[in-house]
């Protein structure tokens, strides 16, 4: 008898990775048999952190998570869903003004990858409001950012704007 494992792909920036994401990736890790999460390598972006930094807090705090790991990738995220063996993409949805561009999102990696399926998340209520922009912002002014950030990455986040 063949076993399928069912393997998705988070890919995002995660620049930096937020209470939301992590409440994203905890609930897929239980969706699926193994969750690899993709931080872009998106040379037009301006980032806070860099890619390696980024892959570092997400393994940090996906530590108790045996079945996630952490890679970075550049291009496209099907492409990297393939890479990886995956079958699927999860994304969080946070509120409508996510939607427009996330159904158009999945609806293009589906017509380039029509065997790679989205797996839609709806946010908790608490984290609809967050977005790393918000919480480089508030970071920016000096403001808490503890209740928006795993803890190790508020240290990461505040030591940068030092
Ligand atoms: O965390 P983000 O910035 O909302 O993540 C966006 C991301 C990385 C999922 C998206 O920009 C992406 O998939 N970029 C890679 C290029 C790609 O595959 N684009 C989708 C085709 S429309």
């Amino acid at each position: 008898m063949v076993i399928m494992q069912k393997r998705a792909v988070y890919p995002g920036s995660f620049d930096p990775v937020t209470l939301g994401h992590l409440d994203i990736i905890t609930r897929a890790a239980e969706a699926v048999d193994e969750l690899i999460i993709g931080v872009l390598e998106n040379r037009a972006k301006i980032a806070l952190f860099s890619v390696e930094e980024r892959v570092k807090m997400l393994q940090i705090i996906t530590d108790s998570l045996p079945n996630v790991r952490v890679e970075s990738f550049h291009g496209l995220s099907v492409d990297f869903a393939k890479m990886q063996g995956a079958g699927f993409i999860v994304r969080g949805l946070r509120a409508i003004t996510d939607f427009d561009y996330e159904l158009q999102m999945a609806q293009t990696n589906r017509i380039m990858a029509p065997e790679i399926d989205t797996i839609f998340f709806a946010t908790n209520l608490e984290y609809a409001y967050l977005s790393s922009t918000t919480v480089k912002e508030v970071a920016s002014y000096g403001g808490d950012i503890t209740k928006f950030v795993p803890e190790y990455v508020a240290r990461e986040v505040v030591a940068r704007y030092k």
